[in-house]
């Protein structure tokens, strides 16, 4: 099996990793890093260093890597030393907002221009990205959030519609997005006060979730936005 993570420097992304080392041994992982290398983890590990949200550096990665059973993307932002994501849209700056965008919904889509070809040579391949149910649409109930909440509705949409075209140009593989749930990581940390302990998912948790997901999910489920619970959720 051949698996490749980005983001795989991040709190959910080790622990992909390290589910992945664990759970298939014999797996070819390919991880990618923006910032910081972490620590070997054993097993048969590929680093990049790659700035997904960039066309030519995910163009460069792709050339790297002939064929993928699953690609698994889980770059994304909330918050840094600078910014709070907005609790009222008066605080709304361009700047914060194209921030989000771009770690939020570009990777995915250039990760679905460049690596077509590699998940269409498996049997039954999968590509999934790690969106937020605070992008739903239809479930926003409290508001705030707004460039944070924008930017993974456009995730969303980004990968209903790659669903759709892949239908038929790819029709061995399941293209979803994945809520983990709050999850104890740094993109989290700051907004882990009010949230019950039993409501706050270990990394390790939300990574067996996701397998699960994965071990029923076909490709007829193409398009579809799971829960870590594997309930579906609304776009
Ligand atoms: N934790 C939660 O409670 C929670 C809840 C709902 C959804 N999610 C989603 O789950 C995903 C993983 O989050 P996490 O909790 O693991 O956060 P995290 O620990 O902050 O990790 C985020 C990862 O994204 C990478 N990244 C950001 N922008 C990138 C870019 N342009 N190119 C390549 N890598 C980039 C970071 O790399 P560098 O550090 O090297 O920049 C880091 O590896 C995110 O999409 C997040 O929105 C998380």
């Amino acid at each position: 099996m051949k698996v490749l993570v980005i983001g795989g420097n991040g709190g959910i992304g080790k622990a992909i990793i390290n589910h992945v080392l664990s759970a298939f041994p014999d797996a070819k992982i390919y991880a990618t890093y923006q910032s910081t290398l972490p620590q070997e983890n054993g097993g048969d590990i590929t680093w990049f260093n790659v700035n997904a949200s960039l066309d030519e550096e995910v163009r460069q990665l792709a050339d790297k890597i002939s064929s993928l059973d699953i690609l698994i993307n889980t770059a994304g932002f909330l918050h840094d030393t600078a910014h709070q994501p907005e609790k009222s849209v008066n605080e709304f700056t361009p700047e914060f907002f194209n921030q989000n965008l771009s770690s939020n919904t570009l990777p995915t889509l250039l990760l679905a221009k460049y690596f077509s070809a590699q998940l269409k040579a498996g049997q039954q391949t999968y590509f999934i990205s790690l969106s937020a149910r605070i992008g739903s649409i239809e479930d926003n109930k409290i508001g705030g959030w707004v460039s944070y909440r924008c930017s993974k509705a456009a995730l969303n949409m980004a990968i209903k519609t790659i669903s759709i075209e892949w239908k038929f140009k790819l029709p061995n593989c399941c293209v979803f997005a994945f809520h983990p749930g709050t999850t104890d990581t740094p993109l989290s940390l700051p907004f882990q006060k009010n949230v019950p302990a039993n409501k706050l998912f270990s990394p390790e948790y939300v990574s067996q979730q996701l397998f699960k997901v994965i071990s029923n999910a076909q490709p007829s489920d193409t398009g579809k936005f799971y829960s870590y619970s594997g309930a579906e959720l609304p776009w």
